[in-house]
């Protein structure tokens, strides 16, 4: 459309959609948050402890080092199965409530691990089932841990028994906080064994009734798939139908959540509900689907691991956003890195200053409690080497003094914190379903949709100053703006919901790859975006898998897309070209590459490609624009990250430098800089400095 290129009507045509834009308004939170403990700090730093490696003589001293520290929460147990169940049918506990006794008399409260990461030797060699099985066929060996099988119901019910009498025997004691059911499940994978794959065909059953209908869904005709009994149907490996594939990730999904319900079930009955359960979950890992299994948690955790180099900022607050959206709520960083770990390539340890920042963005991003792993070295096993708070001498590593400075900022700022939360005007969309689809067939290897995701993050975060992450069927009406970078799996439900909010006024953004499949991973019989083609009033006529940039040109200006490009044709009236191909394969030459049109009270866009970080700018930019999303804080310097909490009648911002420059940021109003005890309107940071300014106008 050429009259884009006048400035003024491009910049009528904005303020058009922004005075239209319907009146959304955001809330802050009204219920208790539930990761922040009654009579505890709002925030809180701790550490995993494991006091079952060390005498008894020395836990005084740990424990006088983590209060010296600030610390505040240690998370025991995870591992300690052996200690506390010794052998079949016998339990010690004496040893560690003396443990958590001791840390409450030190102001430290515990978090229980349920051990079923790490069944003990007694357990596997007489019951050898429980052990799971590889694609391969070999069963696992004891002696590392996730050795066991998730499906097994002889091994679920050693889990259920010894969940049981850690309940029963700690479910009141008033210095246990809360319960983290096993330790990052799935990060082994399922197990291949034959209970497992008559699970999975059972479970098929359940879902299809009837072999015609799941053979119609898979459409097995195909290569000779068709199944005339559910016994013939394989567990996938390696390349496989993609509706067997698809169900197989929900199969796992169910697989974990009822091994993670067969605890919570035995916990809950014994435990005052007082007590949180949540679940260690680890950021993008794939094995299941988080929306689900987070469900019966009282709220999630995960790991916030670096690895090798130095922290993304975009791409770990994007993995704290994930997780605040599994349930929508603030989330507990349970374990990050003192430094430096063992496991990655390069083991190089973060710069000075640079982990409190870490510990800095985990807080404006909603989390309430962050745990260092761990606290000393073991003095052998598989870790030995990765980084502590307390070298196996006993005494403090340098890093040490690091955590407790930051600890002490948290015990300084944490009242700001109380009952406050984050709050987007923007929601991406996030789809394991459309994930795992388009992993199972990317057409081309550098289609990554969680790199995708992150594209779209960081700009709009860049604009907004906060984004929510959640799952494509979450509630989405208080939000301005919507965007679905690589909404694949779009079945009729999903589309019904996101044209309601659509046609009550929000703008949904599409990305490419959209609206292609519905839920059994088929084939939708319309062109993409599926069940949005008539409210986008256009079509994708074509995929292309990119060899190499193609230019793009139109209302955002001139650049480049790469990596997939999706040639769109306008069908109905009222349809917008933002974005056009420039010469390129002669299928896409000059080519619709972004539509937009009005729907309802509403719009939708639709992103056939990967646009540079210019073009990304400008589009993001644009959305923004005609959405009425404003930033949360308002201009800050490059290389400055803003976060955002809202409580009741206050608001307070985390400020944090990632560039390596010191950098002067100017607020719009004075407020009380928390960390530095004074009011201001101006403050310094020098490289990974942090402030904490809060607003109670
Ligand atoms: C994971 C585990 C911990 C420990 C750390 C090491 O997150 O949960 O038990 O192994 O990694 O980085």
């Amino acid at each position: 459309m050429s009259w884009y290129s006048l400035p003024l009507l491009r910049a009528a045509w904005c303020l058009f959609f922004v005075l239209s834009a319907s009146a959304q308004t955001t809330k802050p939170p009204s219920a208790p948050i539930p990761t922040q403990i009654p009579g505890q700090n709002a925030i809180l730093m701790g550490v995993a402890w494991y006091p079952e490696q060390w005498p008894e003589s020395r836990w005084e001293e740990d424990l006088r080092l983590m209060e010296a520290a600030d610390l505040k929460v240690v998370r025991i147990a995870e591992f300690a199965w052996s200690r506390m169940g010794p052998s079949e049918g016998h339990y010690d506990f004496d040893w560690l409530e003396r443990a958590i006794n001791l840390a409450a008399k030190h102001h430290i409260v515990s978090v229980l691990g349920t051990p079923t990461a790490t069944p003990p030797a007694w357990l596997t060699q007489k019951y050898p089932d429980v052990l799971r099985m590889e694609p391969d066929g070999q069963r696992v060996t004891h002696g590392n841990r996730t050795h066991a099988s998730a499906s097994s119901p002889r091994y679920r019910e050693f889990c259920r028994r010894i969940a049981e009498q850690m309940a029963t025997r700690f479910g009141h004691n008033p210095n246990v906080v809360g319960w983290q059911i096993d330790n990052e499940y799935g990060y082994a994978r399922m197990s291949y064994d034959d209970v497992t794959r008559q699970q999975f065909q059972d479970w098929l059953k359940a879902k299809y009734k009837t072999l015609d209908n799941l053979n119609t869904h898979w459409a097995t005709s195909y290569w000779s798939q068709t199944y005339d009994n559910w016994r013939e149907i394989p567990i996938p490996v390696g390349g496989h139908n993609p509706g067997l594939m698809l169900d197989w990730k929900h199969f796992g999904t169910d697989t974990w959540t009822s091994y993670q319900q067969n605890q919570i079930d035995v916990i809950r009955k014994h435990a005052e509900s007082r007590q949180f359960i949540t679940g260690n979950f680890m950021g993008f890992f794939d094995g299941f689907d988080h929306y689900t299994i987070t469900q019966p948690l009282t709220f999630a955790s995960w790991d916030d691991y670096v690895g090798t180099g130095h922290v993304d900022p975009a791409y770990n607050g994007l993995s704290h956003d994930l997780t605040r959206g599994f349930k929508r709520m603030n989330f507990w960083v349970m374990e990050t890195q003192p430094g430096a770990v063992n496991w990655s390539s390069l083991n190089n340890f973060l710069n000075r200053g640079e982990a409190r920042a870490m510990a800095w963005q985990a807080v404006g991003h909603g989390a309430d409690d962050v745990n260092y792993w761990q606290w000393r070295s073991a003095l052998n096993g598989q870790e030995e080497i990765h980084g502590v708070l307390v070298g196996p001498d006993g005494t403090p590593v340098p890093f040490y003094d690091e955590a407790a400075q930051t600890a002490h900022e948290f015990a300084k700022a944490e009242s700001s914190f109380r009952d406050t939360q984050p709050l987007s005007e923007v929601a991406l969309l996030y789809s394991y379903d459309s994930h795992w689809a388009i992993q199972f067939q990317k057409h081309t290897e550098k289609y990554d949709d969680v790199a995708l995701l992150k594209i779209y993050y960081q700009a709009l975060r860049q604009i907004s100053q906060s984004v929510d992450v959640v799952s494509a069927y979450a509630p989405v009406d208080a939000y301005k703006l919507v965007a679905a970078p690589s909404l694949n799996v779009l079945p009729k439900d999903l589309a019904d919901h996101l044209l309601d909010y659509v046609r009550n006024g929000g703008h949904l953004v599409l990305g490419p790859r959209s609206g292609m499949k519905d839920e059994f991973n088929s084939l939708l019989p319309q062109r993409q975006p599926g069940f949005l083609v008539d409210a986008l009033g256009a079509r994708v006529e074509q995929y292309y898998a990119l060899e190499k940039d193609v230019p793009v040109s139109g209302l955002w200006g001139s650049g480049e897309a790469s990596i997939w490009a999706e040639q769109l044709k306008s069908q109905a009236p009222g349809d917008e070209v933002l974005l056009k191909y420039g010469k390129s394969n002669g299928w896409l030459d000059d080519q619709p590459a972004v539509i937009t049109r009005a729907y309802g009270k509403g719009r939708i866009t639709y992103i056939g490609a990967v646009l540079d970080d210019k073009l990304m700018a400008a589009a993001t930019e644009w959305m923004t624009n005609t959405s009425g999303v404003t930033p949360v804080l308002g201009p800050v310097p490059d290389g400055i990250e803003v976060s955002r909490r809202i409580g009741p009648g206050k608001q307070v911002f985390v400020l944090i430098n990632y560039s390596q420059e010191d950098r002067r940021v100017t607020l719009p109003h004075s407020m009380n800089l928390v960390l530095d005890g004074k009011n201001s309107n101006t403050l310094d940071l020098a490289p990974y400095g942090v402030a904490v300014a809060l607003d109670n106008r």
